[in-house]
């Protein structure tokens, strides 16, 4: 019989120690020990795999096989771009979300979509067989009836015959039905969100399952309400991509995002659009961002972020109100905190707004998040324009990162973000000074070269006004 002992595992990082500690002496967190028994003799010693095991063998580095040939095609669009350009054979794939945010309707429209073609075997952890037909079903008849819209995907009707389901959380079983399903695609989706052994132990077995028999394999995680994906980062390590599915959820927009790729760049994004019938596509994320936009309205500024290699036109809305009760607030939304007080202040100390009691809110239209610095000159606009009650040109893009004395700092990959506001109908941007150019920028749009931010928004405004003579509304 093989002998235990229990020990305590940080749930954030997998550090194990051999007794509780409150504070985990690796990654500093709190209360995140978890007991667990040890087995002298690990109870998983490859028995689930070896059915599947091929034998490693060196070769030449000229006959391995290159991944760019050997992916499979995946006719959603969005989700081939950010696993970088198709599913490839003998990955693990993790993808993670807050809970309803989309995972399960994203991979049931991928399973059906690929069992047209490939076997695919759904494993449920959390749902019913049946649930998941009814949804199937609702998915598959939705795309019936949108036959028209070009950019939906969706499974052929009637449900494919090769999209196997079974709903099983015990990993031994799990690996019987693979070993007689032989599925070339394997969707596992487990609600249980176990300890970080019992959780990466499964994940290796799973890695060691793909690595060894060509299957692809998808990892549907949770995230906690930390923002990591749930049982814990170390997940992270074994497998060889991870995806977040992230939007706001009273929003439809969904950013499918990569923080992790073996197999492509990373800090790609997959634009969709959650409606009544699944996931749809957006082709043109830009446009989709900008459609709600008043022409002409004070507070508003359109700023072009990048989302990996593509740049997004996104608009920013300001809003100043004379404060009520003493202490002036700031509120973020789509936009970092900090960043916001830091261009409040800088529009209060080096282009003459009175900013100090007022409430100022900013807000991303669509439900975007903006980390880049890039999008600063905007929100600084957005600010400015609804400070002044003046509007922001409305042909005209801000592009720049401002800094603490109000210089302004040149972002990357400028000619990208010109090419894209242009294409949209933009005539001009507004953009810090180049002192370098790599690449002429497009020469259909006129590119404003300012140094400061006070230059910036002289620039934005649409009546000529310097923005330091005054207020026209209090
Ligand atoms: P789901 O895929 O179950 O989320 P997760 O697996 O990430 O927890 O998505 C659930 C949400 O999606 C739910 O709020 C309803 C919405 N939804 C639609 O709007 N349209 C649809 O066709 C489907 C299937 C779900
Ligand atoms: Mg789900």
């Amino acid at each position: 019989m093989a002998k235990t002992h229990t020990r305590y595992v940080c749930q954030e990082c997998g550090r194990a120690t051999a007794s509780y500690m409150g504070k985990c002496p690796q990654c500093g967190a709190f209360n995140s020990m978890v007991e667990e028994v040890v087995h002298d003799e690990p109870v998983t010693k490859g028995t689930a795999v070896r059915g599947l095991t091929g034998r490693s063998a060196p070769r030449s580095i000229g006959d391995v096989s290159s991944d760019a040939e050997d992916r499979i095609n995946l006719p959603i669009g969005e989700f081939a771009r950010v696993l970088g350009g198709g599913i490839v054979p003998g990955s693990i794939v993790l993808i993670g979300g807050d809970p309803g945010i989309g995972k399960s309707t994203l991979m049931l429209q991928m399973a059906m979509e690929m069992a047209a073609t490939k076997r695919v075997l759904y494993v449920s952890g959390e749902e019913s067989e049946r649930q998941i037909k009814m949804r199937a079903t609702r998915l598959a008849g939705a795309r019936r009836d949108d036959q028209s819209s070009k950019s939906s995907f969706g499974p052929a009707v009637p449900l494919p015959k090769n999209l196997l389901l079974v709903t099983e959380t015990n990993l031994e079983i799990i690996f019987n039905h693979i070993n007689e399903v032989k599925p070339d695609l394997l969707i596992v989706e487990d609600s249980s969100a176990g300890s970080v052994s019992q959780v990466r132990e499964c994940s290796s077995q799973l890695r060691e399952l793909a690595k060894t028999s060509g299957i692809s394999v998808f990892v549907i995680g949770h995230v906690t309400k930390e923002g990591t994906i749930a049982g814990p980062r170390v997940l992270e390590h074994v497998v060889d991509t991870v995806l977040y599915l992230e939007g706001d959820r009273f929003q439809a927009y969904r950013l499918l995002r990569s923080v992790k790729n073996r197999f492509g760049a990373t800090a790609e994004v997959g634009v969709f659009e959650m409606r009544e019938g699944g996931l749809v596509e957006v082709t043109n994320p830009s446009e989709a961002f900008l459609a709600e936009r008043m022409i002409n309205a004070a507070g508003s500024a359109i700023a072009v972020t990048m989302e990996g290699t593509r740049p997004i036109l996104v608009e920013v809305q300001g809003l100043t109100s004379p404060t009520q009760f003493g202490n002036a607030r700031r509120t973020a939304n789509g936009v970092d905190f900090n960043r916001l007080l830091l261009i409040s202040a800088v529009l209060t100390r080096r282009a003459g707004l009175k900013l100090a009691e007022q409430d100022i809110f900013v807000n991303v239209v669509g439900g975007l998040q903006i980390d880049e610095p890039a999008a600063d000159l905007a929100i600084a606009a957005a600010i400015a324009s609804s400070w002044r009650d003046i509007s922001v040109k409305a042909d005209a893009v801000l592009i720049g990162e401002i800094c603490l004395a109000g210089e302004l700092r040149m972002p990357g990959q400028m000619v990208a973000r010109l090419r894209e506001a242009q294409k949209l109908g933009f005539k001009t941007a507004i953009v810090p000074t180049a002192l370098r150019k790599a690449e002429p920028y497009p020469k259909d749009i006129k590119v404003i070269e300012v140094r400061s931010i006070h230059q910036a928004l002289d620039a934005a405004f649409a009546s000529s006004n310097e923005l330091s003579k005054g207020r026209k509304v209090a």
